[in-house]
């Protein structure tokens, strides 16, 4: 067992892997994915939950997680089914790229691993969808590798500890030889799990609960009365803010429109409703009427859907517009939307635009088709 003598703390005491493992024995969370103590972790089950677990919360996850693993027991099952089940069973967990390498990722276990997980963490960082962290967190948790598997959370809990005022993203290589410093060579797996809990429950980001931390004694920034005050956050870009035009195109029966993404990319082979390209400049109806799948007459829903990705916030204005029977297509009626692969964003343009409708039926041969007005109503004052 690896331990540290805290350097800062006037309590000079000793930071060890006992202390929180004696800890994370008596509080530990009662997770799905987790084995029961003494036994031994299963990688199909550690790397599912870590991949949907990137950046998406516990609760999100488990009833994603308990239905996969009810659907799809081990990695054979999931290498065996198609992406589109995959992407079905997915929906609106977010992040559609990470269903894509699960996919991927399965196949290439199944293929060139005989269907087992490595155990090396260079090995697992190989397969599609494993980062660096995703990897130290399968080694550590599955093999009880000794490594570190260090993601915001930790990053937190080491910042106090240490007492590290330097900010992020700068400080990041000093917490991580911190924690790596911490790992112990016995249940190195139990170890990383109760860093996590104890980054979830105790050391948050905001009012720490230090009273009930077993390295309360030892944590330089809580001796100092400043936990809450770290780590400094580096400053970040704003998001910016993208525009596009989604199109509500009906048929005679109610059917809706809809299509396939490209498999590449964001939110790459889910289904959507049709819209413009997503862009800086709001759009003016006559230039999205360019991009439409059919060309109709075109009339505005009042209001927009926003929707928040990683690296901008999108606004959506939303246009309904009839074309003729016998339009080529994917054509779903609106009470069985849900059996496609939607992602949250374009649930969200079809509750608006199916609520928009119940309020105010338009029949798609209004007269604002090529009008010059934006379509995107909120367009440039709600700009960032
Ligand atoms: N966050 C990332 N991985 C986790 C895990 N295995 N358990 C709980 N929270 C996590």
């Amino acid at each position: 067992m690896s331990s540290i003598r805290s350097q800062s703390s006037p309590l000079s005491t000793t930071l060890d892997a006992e202390t929180l493992l004696a800890w994370y024995d008596r509080h530990r969370r009662d997770l799905p994915w987790r084995a029961a103590p003494g036994q031994r972790a299963d990688p199909y089950r550690v790397w599912l939950s870590e991949i949907m677990l990137q950046q998406t919360t516990v609760t999100a996850v488990a009833p994603y997680f308990t239905r996969f693993v009810a659907r799809w027991p081990d990695i054979t099952a999931l290498a065996a089914a198609s992406l589109d089940q995959i992407l079905q069973e997915w929906q609106g967990l977010g992040y559609y790229a990470r269903a894509r390498n699960l996919h991927a990722c399965a196949r290439a276990v199944t293929d060139k691993h005989s269907g087992r997980f490595p155990s090396d963490w260079s090995e697992l960082q190989k397969l599609p969808g494993i980062g660096d962290y995703t990897a130290a967190a399968i080694a550590a948790i599955a093999f009880d590798r000794p490594i570190a598997a260090v993601d915001g959370n930790v990053e937190r809990v080491m910042a106090r500890l240490y007492a590290v005022g330097e900010p992020l993203p700068t400080a990041k290589p000093q917490l991580r030889e911190r924690a790596a410093a911490l790992v112990p060579r016995d249940r190195a797996g139990d170890f990383a799990q109760a860093l996590m809990d104890l980054g979830a429950t105790i050391c948050t980001p905001r009012r720490p609960r230090c009273v009930l931390c077993p390295w309360r004694t030892a944590c330089a920034a809580a001796a100092q009365g400043r936990a809450e005050k770290l780590p400094v956050a580096g400053t970040k870009p704003e998001r910016p803010l993208r525009h596009g035009i989604a199109f509500w195109v009906t048929r005679s029966d109610g059917a809706v429109l809809l299509r396939r993404r490209p498999e590449r990319g964001l939110l790459g082979g889910m289904i959507e409703i049709p819209s413009t390209p997503w862009r800086a400049e709001p759009w003016t109806l006559a230039e999205a009427a360019v991009e439409a799948p059919v060309v109709a007459p075109w009339s505005v829903l009042p209001g927009t859907v926003r929707h928040g990705f990683t690296h901008f916030e999108l606004e959506l204005g939303i246009v309904v517009g009839r074309t003729q029977d016998g339009t080529a297509g994917l054509w779903s009626s609106t009470d069985r939307l849900g059996e496609h692969a939607l992602p949250t964003l374009m649930k969200k343009v079809a509750r608006h635009a199916i609520s928009a409708l119940a309020r105010s039926p338009h029949d798609g041969t209004a007269k604002t088709g090529n009008s010059p007005a934006r379509a995107s109503r909120t367009g440039a004052k709600e700009r960032r």
